[in-house]
């Protein structure tokens, strides 16, 4: 890595045989290439990113698109009057996803650092939507309440927690993993701000009924007078349905989509952190969340929860769109999907998992689990699999009340190729082989098992 000679580079900085600072920041310098190595090294225990099979979040780009990123990250995205060029980038962006996901008309929207922040806004508009109705009528405005499934991931009980929403949660069951409009229509009142449902959920892939809970929802509409917006949570799913389920209704071609959040670090193919808010007409912004200010003799207006941010991501995103065109995306996701089916198919073969939700419309991934009771379980096959061959694919259980039900999930990025598929499909077999024979692993083994899901 360094032409320098390791003793010279030792004399300048002396990480081969101290500790890595780690509680104050070191009074002396050191050489450039001495912190590199230092950091270098202290990354290389990590996991390689390759064989994460547990996140969605993007591993590869193009070396174009680095070049993209690498040249522009000095580049300020909020200083808008210095960059006019960039922030109309982003703006295109926002149009061409509001276009993707069937806006009928004008619309708004933003990037943001990823779903989460997205939803954080989204969930806002919809909060302060609610209060205006409210006020409007004269009726009070203190008891808001959200609905969602017990499949959505934590940011949006952590909405509710951070912004003093009600959070109304419909809990999964022992196979059933998404909800429908029988499962939103109890919980509903004329508190509720609004209803949130997935495409794409973290835990199976699959999406909530949401053409069932639009209807649930104009019928509410028309019989009670109660119009509860629906935000579709598409961190994943925004950018696969529209190119493998283009006849799926799932975004604003359904009357009750208000808006939709979208990862751009996920299937969107940029590395983190970017992620999209997309209104279908401005008027479902909240003009309260709007900030409008003078920044540096030009009027501004935005609606994030940060200020100064990279303008790297926003602008590798427009790169990957002008770059695929939507050919090129369909033609990514049918291959991560014709990857993740024969994977499917190949753990099927083992004979000893079920596959979640077969051929039901889902994310590029396989969920599964064992059929029948072993000696040992999916924790125990997590470990094995990541002993014997740096594999981390994670073992977890289902939230409530499913939660006695246990899940293994491999996602299938454009970055497992059909030989790394099979070579999966092997070691999955071998691990298995290992268990049979010498029992399940110790319990301080099971600790170090993967078991988060939620990115
Ligand atoms: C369905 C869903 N919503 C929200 C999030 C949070 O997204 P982000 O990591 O982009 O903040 C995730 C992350 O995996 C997700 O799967």
């Amino acid at each position: 890595m360094s032409d320098l000679d390791p003793i010279q580079i030792q004399e300048q900085g002396s990480f081969l045989t101290e500790e890595a600072p780690s509680d104050a920041i070191p009074e002396r310098p050191m050489m450039a290439i001495a912190a590199m190595r230092l950091i270098d090294e202290e990354l290389a225990v990590e996991g390689i990113p390759e064989r994460n099979l547990a996140t969605f979040v993007t591993t590869w780009m193009e070396p174009e698109a680095r070049r993209v990123i690498d040249e522009n990250l000095h580049r300020n995205f909020i200083d808008h009057a210095e960059y006019p060029q960039t922030f109309e980038i982003q703006q295109r962006c926002v149009r061409m996803l509001a276009e993707l996901f069937n806006a009928p008309g004008e619309t708004t929207g933003t990037s943001t650092q990823g779903s989460s922040e997205a939803i954080m806004l989204g969930a806002l508009s919809l909060k302060w939507k609610w209060r205006e109705r409210r006020e409007a009528a004269g009726k009070p405005t203190d008891a808001p309440n959200l609905v969602f499934g017990g499949d959505v991931h934590v940011v949006w009980e952590k909405f509710c927690r951070y912004f003093d929403v009600e959070p109304r949660i419909v809990p999964l069951q022992p196979g059933k993993y998404t909800i429908g409009p029988e499962d939103v229509e109890p919980h509903l009142d004329e508190n509720t701000i609004g209803v949130a449902a997935v495409v794409g959920t973290t835990f199976t892939g699959h999406a909530d009924d949401v053409v069932g809970i639009n209807q649930l929802l104009l019928d509410l509409k028309e019989k009670q007078g109660l119009d509860v917006p629906l935000h579709i949570d598409g961190a994943s799913g925004a950018f696969v349905w529209p190119f493998l389920y283009p006849d799926s209704k799932w975004d604003f071609r359904l009357e009750q989509v208000r808006s939709i959040n979208a990862s751009g670090h996920k299937f969107g193919l940029v590395y983190p952190g970017i992620g999209w808010l997309i209104f279908r007409e401005k008027a479902d912004l909240a003009e309260d969340l709007v900030f409008y200010e003078n920044y540096l003799g030009k009027t501004d207006a935005t609606f994030t929860l940060n200020f100064s941010t990279g303008s790297s991501m926003v602008l590798a995103q427009y790169y990957n769109f002008v770059r695929f065109g939507k050919a090129g995306y369909r033609r990514i996701m049918e291959i991560m999907q014709e990857n993740a089916k024969s994977l499917a198919d190949d753990i099927a073969g083992i004979g000893k998992f079920q596959i979640i939700g077969e051929g039901e419309e889902t994310l590029p991934l396989v969920a599964f689990n064992l059929a029948e009771e072993h000696p040992y379980d999916e924790f125990d096959i997590a470990f094995q699999l990541t002993a014997e061959r740096g594999w981390m694919l994670p073992a977890y259980t289902m939230p409530p009340n499913a939660e006695k039900v246990k899940m293994m999930r491999a996602l299938v990025k454009l970055n497992l190729s059909r030989s790394l598929v099979d070579r999966l499909h092997e070691d999955i077999a071998d691990a298995i082989g290992t268990l049979e024979e010498k029992g399940p692993v110790s319990e301080s083994e099971r600790k170090r098992v993967k078991t988060s899901v939620t990115h």
